[in-house]
């Protein structure tokens, strides 16, 4: 059986996009799955851009909500924060020095930013080693996340393997991306991909007014009610249809195609779409975020399982490298 492991940042609150993406699929991975899973809130990565620790808070907490929202298993699974394992540290140092610098240089997630090298941080340069630390640390086998996060698992299986060459042992676990072939990636209200550093996120646990304005700022174009419209440019139709069944789908494209149908219209049927779908999911949420204790013992609990874990695989590490 393949152990499963992924991760979310806590740098802000879990949007669509984090949903569709990460959190349904790796949910239903481990259910078909009979081994224990890993799943942590990467709170240490949103350092890199959230310096207010008062804010990682109530983000953490956010994420870890969503994730129990949705029916995550903590039998089968080891919930934690990343923060909270300082094994990952550790590890993330010793990988850094088997890590070649141009692999580094060559990462989107600091190129996109590499014009401004006096923005970029240097946890931010290393923030691929960390997510390799972040698997490796618990040998895991499958790894979902969405299309964005490709490079990342190259890179990390990159470092296992030169680190495994060197020493000359297997001791670190070769990953396999499991990245949704029909999700890929979720666009945002803007068309470009949703994110929570874009500001261009539809957050399905906000209270039904707030939510409404969110679904109502999706840019669409200036088509007349009256005219036909292609859904299959248009980001409400997107993000209607990555949520809907095949046969409300199949109404929705009937509908702009048929014209008298505005893009108001499918605002409002998108927005009450979110609502039916994800009543359990939107109560659920707010019960969590309402009762942090509740989520406060469940991560705990995560953490003193995920120590033993940890500590076994670095002792090998430390132990090949000579400090033990
Ligand atoms: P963000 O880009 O909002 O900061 P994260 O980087 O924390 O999100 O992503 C957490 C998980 O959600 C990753 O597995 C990532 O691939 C997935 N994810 C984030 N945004 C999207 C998206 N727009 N479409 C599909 N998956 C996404
Ligand atoms: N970098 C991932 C993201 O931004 C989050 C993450 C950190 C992660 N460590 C991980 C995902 C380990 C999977 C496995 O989406």
């Amino acid at each position: 059986m393949a152990r499963v492991l992924t991760g979310i940042q806590s740098s802000g609150r879990p949007h669509l996009g984090n949903i569709l993406g990460a959190i349904v699929p790796a949910i239903e991975l481990i259910k078909q799955n009979k081994q224990e899973s890993f799943i942590f809130i990467a709170d240490l990565h949103s350092l890199t851009t959230t310096k207010d620790g008062e804010v990682r808070k109530q983000n953490t907490l956010a994420v870890a909500a969503a994730w129990l929202a949705f029916g995550l298993d903590i039998e089968q699974t080891t919930f934690y924060r990343q923060s909270r394992r300082p094994e990952v540290t550790e590890l993330t140092w010793y990988l850094n020095c088997f890590t070649p610098f141009p692999m580094l240089a060559n990462a989107h997630s600091f190129k996109d930013k590499a014009e401004k090298l006096s923005d970029v941080n240097a946890g931010l340069f290393t923030y691929p080693v960390l997510m390799a630390a972040d698997i490796l640390l618990y040998s895991a086998d499958l790894v979902p996340v969405g299309k964005d996060q490709m490079q990342h698992l190259e890179m990390t299986r990159d470092i296992a393997s030169t680190f495994n060459r060197i020493v000359g042992e297997d001791i670190l676990t070769m990953p396999e991306a499991r990245i949704d072939e029909v999700v890929k990636t979720i666009p945002g209200t803007d068309g470009q991909k949703m994110s929570k550093s874009y500001n261009n996120f539809i957050d399905i646990f906000l209270p039904e007014k707030a939510l409404k304005k969110n679904v109502n700022s999706i840019v669409t174009d200036s088509t007349p009610m009256e005219e036909p419209k292609n859904p299959d440019s248009c980001n409400v139709f997107k993000l209607y249809s990555l949520v809907a069944s095949e046969e409300e789908t199949k109404q929705m494209r009937a509908n702009y195609e048929g014209g008298n149908y505005g893009y108001g219209h499918a605002k409002k049927e998108f927005l009450q779409l979110i609502i039916d779908k994800y009543r359990k999911e939107r109560e659920l949420f707010d019960f969590y975020m309402s009762h942090p204790e509740e989520i406060e013992s469940r991560l705990a609990a995560g953490e003193e399982k995920a120590k033993a874990v940890g500590a076994e695989l670095l002792d090998k590490v430390r132990m090949k490298l000579g400090f033990k």
